[in-house]
């Protein structure tokens, strides 16, 4: 009987480990992600998508891909969609090494925001997004769900 409690016990840590990791690479909060899931979600899972990146044109592929593949959506709701993809899966960006421009095409940050960065990195690297957050000027919470593409 011991063994057996023991081997349950076993099965359960297996799987708190499994939908622990499962659901921190969920799929980032952000403006059209219900769309995403409404769209895409009609045929299958997250988990192809999940764990890629690509540029926007990448992802206007994919989506006609999809639309071959018989997804059916508006031509509002196909663009919500790339555009939800080409910015929480896009390409990574180096916060220490991007030029200013790409820190603002790319991440959607205001000058402001771009100015603080570059201010911060010429001082000394940022090591993490942790350094990144305390960065005076910059709203952590919007770069929050962009953390999977940003490297140091
Ligand atoms: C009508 C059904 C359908 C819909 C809706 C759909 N897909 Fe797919 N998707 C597929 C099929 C079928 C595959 C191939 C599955 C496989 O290989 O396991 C696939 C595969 C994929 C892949 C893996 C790479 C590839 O090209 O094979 C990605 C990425 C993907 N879909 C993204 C999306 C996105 C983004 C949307 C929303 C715009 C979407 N899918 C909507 C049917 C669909």
């Amino acid at each position: 009987m011991d063994t057996m409690i023991k081997r349950i016990a076993q099965v359960m840590a297996v799987a708190v480990v499994i939908s622990g990791g499962a659901a921190a690479q969920g799929l980032p909060d952000g403006e059209g992600k219900d769309t995403f899931e409404a769209v895409c979600g009609a045929c299958h899972g997250a988990d192809l998508v999940i764990g890629s990146q690509g540029t926007k044109s990448r992802w206007e592929e994919t989506v006609d891909a999809m639309k071959n593949r018989g997804a059916s959506a508006s031509e509002a709701e196909f663009a919500t969609v790339v555009k939800y993809l080409a910015k929480y899966f896009g390409m990574s960006v180096n916060v220490n090494t991007a030029a200013a421009a790409e820190l603002e095409t790319e991440l959607e940050l205001s000058k402001a925001e771009v100015e603080a960065i570059v201010k911060a990195r010429t001082a000394g690297k940022i090591a993490n997004f942790d350094a990144l957050s305390k960065v005076q000027g910059v709203n952590a919470k919007a770069l929050e769900p962009l953390k999977t593409r940003l490297k140091y």
